[in-house]
């Protein structure tokens, strides 16, 4: 489908219903069309919509109040598959403002839904009957096209960011793609400008790590799709009082007002759904100390892969999978890692904890490096949460428009990270695995910020953003207690842990024979003392208990790259990590044998 080529007319233009039970409609009329020789249909007067019908009992033309004036502006189908009918509709409600509403015809046939909802927008409905055929008959000219999620699409080599009030793209049709939906949100709201945001809220992130850092990461989200990165996560934690809530206020006045900011007080369930319909923007949770761990756990998840659980319909059969891609925010008073660990002992696991990454927020003043010449933090934090409810909603729509006219993001997001490796310290540069994925994460927010800031949107200087991004990086590489594999430390001492509280109890001397006194209870294994050294010899169940959380294959890796444990070669000449050990007083078991002490 070729939106370009669509007819550009307004015009309204509906068949008859034959057999309809109401009077034949014969024509609806667009506002300033007046009607002719019919005096039978829909006619769209200054302020309301009427139907005019013949009387049969008089013979007279008679006006039949329907709604407050409500056009339909044109149709709409699906952007990539044509189907998915529906209409844009156009109001002006009672508080003055206006009003478009793309809806899918779908839901005409629960008639009371789409009234409830523009009742709620502020229009009014006075025949409900009447009204459901007016939209049911019409038939508008002027052709659109519609996808059912915000954020990035693209067709035919074009590209679109669809939000439900606007469309950014560089091309003239732009406004003739909408999203469409049962509801239609409000999630976006703007005051002010771009630039007053920038002089009254922007320029006074400046020298500020925590603010610079947690804006960029925010414009980031819309830079996911177009650089290919997935969803990422971080997590603003320290203690009460800092200002945590202040930079997550100044981050929702990017994109709307402080109604932007989520609790983190909501079932997962919701969240999937609000998740998705913040697909390409920024999602804010406040306060995530409220979370359960074990909802905590499954939100690190769920946000990062950008996908809802699966779920069956009532019938049995698996549902649609929700898909999402954002970049989301946390602010808490604990990393999301300890959080996660309150749900019975469990562990966090890499993929979460590189999912959220947990950055301590406390700085020099609270959450702040520097005060603007404001003399407290509670001053500062005051000023911007004033400041960030007065000018919000228009940078991220800017940003949007600006980034459509650059080419080569990919090339010069890769840029950005030789740029953000340079700044930091030396033995930072050089990172592996789990810490270089971060990194990207870090590097695409710096990225966002420096963009942003070549837009005039921000008011900070080149290469502050960056500057933000290696500092809060350096503070997420502290928390985690080094830049190498975290993963094989923690099963390393999970191993160190095992055996050091039931070294004694459950690993029986190889050299004592079992009587009553020494029984092993819930045996582990053996163990052997070699040159004041005690050697372990581990059963399969015990080693099972002994990496819990963790696949045997990566725990025989770990152990043989920390020394612990050696493979052998066993008959068929295939190196294997468990082996045959005999003791006069025990007999035979197969054992992974190993020494602790060993590096
Ligand atoms: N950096 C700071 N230094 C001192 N007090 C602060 C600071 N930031 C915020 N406050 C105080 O804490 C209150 C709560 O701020 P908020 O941003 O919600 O903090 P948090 O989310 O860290 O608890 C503010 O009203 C302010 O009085
Ligand atoms: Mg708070």
């Amino acid at each position: 489908m070729n939106i370009q080529n669509k007819n550009k007319n307004t015009e309204l233009d509906v068949k008859p219903v034959q057999g309809a039970e109401l009077p034949i409609f014969e024509s609806i009329y667009t506002p300033d069309i007046k009607p002719k020789e019919q005096k039978i249909g829909f006619i769209l007067e200054k302020n309301e919509l009427f139907f005019y019908k013949k009387d049969d009992s008089t013979g007279k033309i008679k006006a039949i109040p329907v709604s407050s004036r409500i056009e339909i502006i044109a149709k709409q189908s699906d952007l990539y598959s044509g189907g998915n009918a529906g209409l844009t509709l156009r109001f002006i409600n009672m508080f003055e403002r206006e009003i478009k509403w793309s809806i899918p015809r779908s839901s005409l046939a629960d008639d009371r839904k789409i009234i409830t909802e523009l009742c709620g927008l502020g229009a009014s409905v006075y025949d409900k009957p009447l009204f459901n055929n007016y939209l049911m008959t019409a038939n508008p000219i002027s052709d659109f096209s519609c996808v059912d999620s915000i954020g990035w699409h693209r067709y035919e080599g074009r590209k679109f960011f669809v939000l439900p009030h606007v469309t950014s793209g560089n091309h003239t049709d732009k406004d003739k793609l909408v999203y469409q939906s049962n509801l239609l949100s409000t999630l976006f709201k703007s005051k002010g400008t771009t630039e007053e945001w920038r002089d009254h809220v922007g320029k006074y992130c400046g020298g500020n790590s925590r603010l610079i850092f947690a804006v960029s990461h925010g414009l980031a989200s819309m830079l996911l799709e177009p650089t290919g990165s997935t969803n990422g996560g971080i997590n603003l934690f320290g203690s009460s009082s800092i200002g945590k809530t202040t930079i997550a206020r100044v981050c929702a006045s990017l994109f709307s007002d402080p109604s932007y900011l989520l609790s983190c007080r909501t079932t997962d369930n919701a969240l999937e759904k609000t998740a998705q319909s913040h697909n390409d923007c920024f999602l804010i949770l406040d306060e995530a100390a409220q979370m359960n761990p074990k909802t905590m756990g499954e939100t690190a998840y769920m946000l990062g892969n950008g996908a809802a659980k699966e779920r069956m319909k009532s019938g049995g059969e698996l549902q649609e999978v929700m898909k999402f891609r954002l970049n989301f925010m946390l602010t808490g008073e604990i990393p999301t890692s300890q959080h996660i660990q309150e749900d019975k002992g469990q562990r966090a696991t890499e993929g979460q904890s590189i999912r959220i990454l947990d950055i301590p927020a406390g700085s020099n003043h609270g959450v702040f490096d520097t005060l603007h010449g404001f003399k407290t933090g509670a001053e500062f934090s005051k000023f911007l949460v004033e400041q960030s409810g007065k000018y919000y909603g228009t940078t991220f729509l800017q940003f949007i428009d600006s980034m459509l006219s650059i080419e080569d993001l990919r090339e010069k997001l890769k840029e950005t990270k030789e740029r953000l490796i340079n700044a930091l310290p030396e033995d930072l540069r050089t990172m592996e695995g789990q810490a270089d994925r971060a990194l990207d994460r870090f590097t695409i927010a710096a990225y966002a910020g420096e963009l942003a800031t070549q837009f005039g949107l921000t008011g900070w200087d080149d290469g502050e953003a960056v500057w933000a991004a290696g500092v809060c990086f350096e503070a997420w590489v502290i928390t985690r207690g080094g830049a190498d594999n975290q993963e094989e430390k923690k099963l390393l001492q999970q191993v160190r842990d095992f055996i050091e509280t039931h070294g004694e109890s459950r690993f029986t001397d190889i050299t004592q024979s079992n009587n009553n006194d020494s029984k092993t209870i819930n045996r582990a294994g053996f163990r052997e003392l070699k040159e004041g050294e005690w050697i372990y010899y581990v059963l399969a169940v015990g080693f099972k208990e002994m990496h819990k959380g963790f696949t045997n294959v990566m725990a025989i890796k770990s152990l043989v790259e920390a020394g612990w444990l050696q493979k052998t070669r066993n008959s068929l000449g295939c190196n294997i990590a468990s082996k045959m050990k005999k003791s006069a007083k025990h007999g035979s078991h197969r054992v992974y044998e190993l020494n602790l002490s060993m590096r």
